[in-house]
Parts: C-alpha cells; structure tokens; sequence
C-alpha cells in the first residue's frame, strides 16, 4: 500500500519562526547553469528534493562531476563544450518538468540522440510545447503521441536563431528557448507573456548575451550565443511556493502569526500574497534584500479575523500558478464566492489540479461551480469537518498531498492521506516542520 499519513486533529494557535528548504526553480537552474560554467560553483542551500538530485544527476551523465559537503553542492563544469557522453545516452528527468523542459533547451547541439524518459506523471504531460520551438532551431524530436515522454532529441550542428512567441505564460518554455539560444549564433528572439523570470536574472548575474525589455503584458528577449559562463557560487534563499502552504496554515487559523525567514520573493513568483492580502490577510515582508537580482525577505502573516472572497485578476495567474490549490482552502473559508478564470495550465501540471481541487473542496462539503479553466468556491466561514477523506491515486502530486495536509490540520475532520513520499520531489522535511506546529501551545 502507498505510505498513508492520518490526520484526525486540528491544530491550534501558535507563534513561530520557519525556514523552508531551497527554491526549486533557483536549484535547478543553478545546477543547469553551472553544468556549463568554466570550474568549481558552489550552492549553499540547494533544495536536496528529487528533482534536483535529477537535475545533478542528469548532467552527471553528460560527463560532470558534483559532490555535496555538507549543505554546499559542488559542480565541476567543464565549459560550453564540455559535456562528454556516449551514444544511447537515456537521461530520466523522473517528475520534473522544470528539468526535463529546460535540459531541452542545452541539447539542441547534441552529437548523438539522446532518450529522455520521466515517471508516470511526467510522461502524462506535453513536450510538444518545447520540441516545437526547439525543431525551429534546427534539431529534430520524436515523441510518443507526439506530443509525450518519452522522446528522442537528435541535435544539429547548424542550428540557426528563432523568432518565438510564447503565449501561455509558462516560464519552462521561455527557458528552454533561452537555453537553446545561448548555444546559436545569431539573434534569437522571444515574445512572452509574463512568467517566472529566473532564467533571465541568471543570465543578467552571469553577464551572457540576453537582453530584456518589460512591457506591460510581455516581455520581449534577445539572445545571442553565450562565449563562456563563469562559475556561479550561490546561496539559494527559501522557495515560496513551500513557503505557501504555512502562509496558508497561518491565513486558516485564528490569533496566531509566523515569520518564515529568507524567502525568495522575485516579483513574479508572488501571485499568492497579492491575492490573500486582496482576501484580508495581514501580510508583510521584512529585512528585505536583493541578492543576484533576486529579491528575497523575511515573511511575517498574521492570521485574520475573517476573510473575503475574491474575483481574482488573471495576470495574477503565472505569478500563483503552484499555488492554486492551497490558495483555494482561502476561498473555502472567504465569506462570499470567490472565482478564478483561465486556469487551464492547472491542469497540465504534475496531476490535473484544477480537477483535484473540484474534488477536495467537494470532499470538504465545499460547493464549487467549474469549466475546463475556472473555478467558482462557495465560501463558508463556519467550515469545520469530522467525516472521514480519504485522499489517493492522484498521480503522487507533491502539492495535492500538502495542500491536503494542511486541509486537514486546518478544518478538522479524520483525513487519510496516501503517498506520503510525494514531497520528495519539493519539500522532503515538509512533514517534520507541520510536526512541530502540532506539538506547539
Ligand atoms: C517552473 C515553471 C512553472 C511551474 C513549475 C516551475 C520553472 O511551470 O509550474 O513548477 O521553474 O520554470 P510552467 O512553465 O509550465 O508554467
């Protein structure tokens, strides 16, 4: 049977001082990034989850060597042109799209083809949005379906610039096409719609030839053959998207409050906390840095008295797009009906979230009126559960069986939870930290 958690207590009030683990967007790009630079970077903080240890992994197959002491990760990258391989190469991005999109992207010059294969729930989700912009470069993909993992990448020798134009707002896209444009020569070009901008603030710190001008719904990218990378020593601050379910945590309780240190809070990862403080929840960010162009801060929220429904503007979508689920519990306990729309890439994640949350809001009694890309979340104040919910086959995606937890911890009832090896992939010590607000007073 899958590892089962059971949670049949509410939590109550506490006061307390986290931290959370490495930013998983920032630990993949660094070791994408370091696997490339010339000598020794270094990573303090790297989130040591499944996908990294992937991302270590899969460039350890192309030919770099890494060590970790203690909480420093060490990659040796030999340059550029320094990945070295045999044929038949078979790279397992396992469950992480981040790795297997953006890898992609510094493969389109590959000698030899190369496999790539990724566990159930990533071969459930679309490659065809990055093998299309990357055959324009000139290499050439094969795709179950086509359109799935696994796939085959065979590189060109000749590849040539792109004009791109990305409309989903997906940051794995735009990176990929980034990556595959620091290996071509010529100007690539890319239209996107606002996403997660880490690739290019790397990019920015490194001094590569990527130039970014903001407009108001999108951005406009140039990019050019990158020469050299020089290594990258970085201290990975804490991931928000980990971060939310405690902001949640807090949001859902009464009279307490929580301070998570040294967070990430690029503006474009934020979505979550414009749309509970819109919902009245007392938010606020202190000691705040920027550190190689990314912001970061201490997180303090103070649970509210009560909470508003929200109509939630969708350019905060791609700014919340991992957080969804766990800001739906907000809108369960918001007096009034709260709507989300054009939420389609919810469901093209790691398991089809917008149909998970149809389904947790109804296990909690919670009525909610849903299409393909919107959900509306009748509200209730009062909600407090004892039936039993039973949470499994979910495609073992790490958020659903967080946000369940903090479901659970935070409306009562008797909740059993499978697949408890989920957060491997996000957040491995999740359920230690949950553990010491249990015993809390
Ligand atoms: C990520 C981008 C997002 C996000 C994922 C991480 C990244 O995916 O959901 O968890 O690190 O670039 P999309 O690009 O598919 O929106």
């Amino acid at each position: 049977m899958s590892k089962l958690v059971i949670f049949s207590k509410q939590i109550i009030n506490f006061r307390k001082k986290i931290y959370v683990p490495g930013d998983k967007s920032l630990s993949i790009r660094w070791v994408l990034f370091s696997s490339l630079a010339n000598g020794v970077s270094k990573a303090k903080n790297l989130l040591m989850s499944e996908d990294v240890v992937a991302a270590i992994n899969a460039v350890g197959q192309l030919g770099i060597e890494s060590k970790i002491i203690n909480n420093t990760c060490e990659i040796k990258g030999k340059g550029l042109d320094g990945y070295k391989y045999k044929k038949n190469l078979k790279i397992n991005a396992k469950n992480s799209g981040t790795l297997g999109r953006l890898i992609l992207g510094l493969l389109i010059n590959t000698p030899y083809p190369i496999k790539m294969i990724g566990d159930k729930s990533l071969s459930k989700r679309d490659f065809k949005r990055i093998s299309d912009p990357l055959s324009k470069f000139g290499a050439k993909f094969e795709l179950k379906n086509n359109k799935n993992l696994p796939l085959t990448i065979f590189g060109s020798s000749k590849l040539k610039p792109i004009k791109y134009i990305e409309k989903k707002g997906s940051a794995q896209c735009k990176s990929a096409v980034i990556l595959g444009g620091l290996r071509t020569n010529g100007n690539t070009f890319i239209k996107a719609k606002k996403s997660r901008n880490h690739t290019e603030l790397f990019c920015k710190s490194l001094g590569l030839p990527v130039t970014v001008i903001k407009k108001r719904n999108y951005d406009k990218i140039k990019i050019n053959k990158a020469k050299k990378i020089k290594k990258i020593n970085y201290s990975i601050p804490g991931d928000i998207s980990s971060s939310s379910f405690f902001i949640v945590l807090t949001s859902l309780m009464s009279k307490s409050e929580l301070v998570i240190k040294n967070v990430n809070i690029n503006d474009s990862r934020i979505g979550i906390i414009t749309i509970l403080k819109k919902m009245g929840i007392n938010i606020k960010f202190l000691n705040k840095k920027i550190y190689k162009g990314e912001k970061k801060a201490d997180i303090k929220i103070i649970s509210p008295k009560s909470i508003k429904a929200i109509n939630c503007p969708t350019n905060l979508n791609s700014g919340a797009i991992d957080e969804f689920l766990v800001i739906f519990l907000v809108a369960a306990k918001a007096k009034g009906i709260s709507y989300f729309k054009k939420l389609d890439e919810l469901n093209q994640k790691e398991s089809p979230r917008l149909k998970w949350a149809v389904k947790i809001l109804s296990y909690m009694g919670i009525k909610t009126i849903s299409t393909n890309d919107t959900i509306k979340i009748y509200g209730n104040p009062k909600l407090k559960l004892n039936k039993k919910i039973v949470i499994k086959n979910y495609l073992k995606d790490h958020r659903v069986f967080m946000t369940s937890v903090i479901a659970a911890l935070s409306f009562g009832g008797k909740w059993e939870i499978h697949d408890k090896d989920s957060i491997n992939t996000s957040f491995p010590n999740f359920l230690k930290i949950i553990n010491e607000f249990k015993t809390d007073d």
